[in-house]
């Protein structure tokens, strides 16, 4: 079993610093306050990756607000790619009908797993529908996306921590960084 020191040494260059991270939530949920004026809103974020995310975030937005869960897998694949086929594991627990919903997603690679869920989402008939996502990595998409909300752009590696994994470790590192390609090409 890897002590978190152990995860750590897996990691080359920290893409984001635990205090860059918290900044920039810090900006995103003051700006989503503003834009939502009076009105409340149901914050929807996709598990696992978006917990932590998801916990700053909420608590730096200043309106009256739900949340909701949804968790998501993607059908088979090596686990740094993403298949585009979705599988709900988990749905909503109440009715989204009418409320403003803002998706809370850890990344946006390829798209194929949000594009799935915003129609999913859609079909509910949300009054409107916002997405935030802490990681933009664009240079790997394959379907567009209106993101309304970005943390940070991101280059075209594959970074793990704040709720990133690799085969569902490093999720508690409070920095984002990239996972040295020898610990993925050793898994075979
Ligand atoms: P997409 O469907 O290709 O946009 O993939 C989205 C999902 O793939 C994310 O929610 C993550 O779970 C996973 N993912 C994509 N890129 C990375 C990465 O660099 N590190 C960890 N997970 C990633
Ligand atoms: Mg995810």
């Amino acid at each position: 079993m890897k002590a978190v020191s152990d995860l750590r040494a897996d990691i080359g260059e920290i893409l984001l610093t635990e205090s860059q991270i918290q900044a920039r939530v810090a900006e995103l949920g003051a700006q989503v306050s503003i834009d939502y004026g009076g009105r409340s809103l149901t914050l929807v974020s996709v598990l696992k990756g978006s917990l932590p995310f998801m916990a700053d975030l909420m608590r730096s937005i200043d309106r009256p607000l739900r949340i909701d869960l949804m968790e998501v897998s993607s059908y088979g694949g090596a686990t740094t790619e993403s298949s585009g086929l979705v599988r709900i594991l988990k749905d909503l627990s109440s009715s989204i009908e009418g409320e403003d919903v803002l998706i809370v997603e850890d990344i946006i690679d390829t798209g194929l797993t949000l594009n799935y869920l915003v129609r999913y989402l859609r079909g509910k008939k949300p009054a409107s529908l916002r997405i935030c996502t802490l990681l933009d990595k664009p240079a790997r998409r394959l379907v567009e996306i209106d993101v309304d909300y970005i943390g940070f752009t991101i280059p075209d590696q594959f970074v793990v921590g704040y709720g990133l994994d690799y085969g569902e470790l490093y999720r508690n590192l409070r920095f984002v960084g990239v996972l040295r390609p020898e610990v993925y090409s050793s898994a075979g």
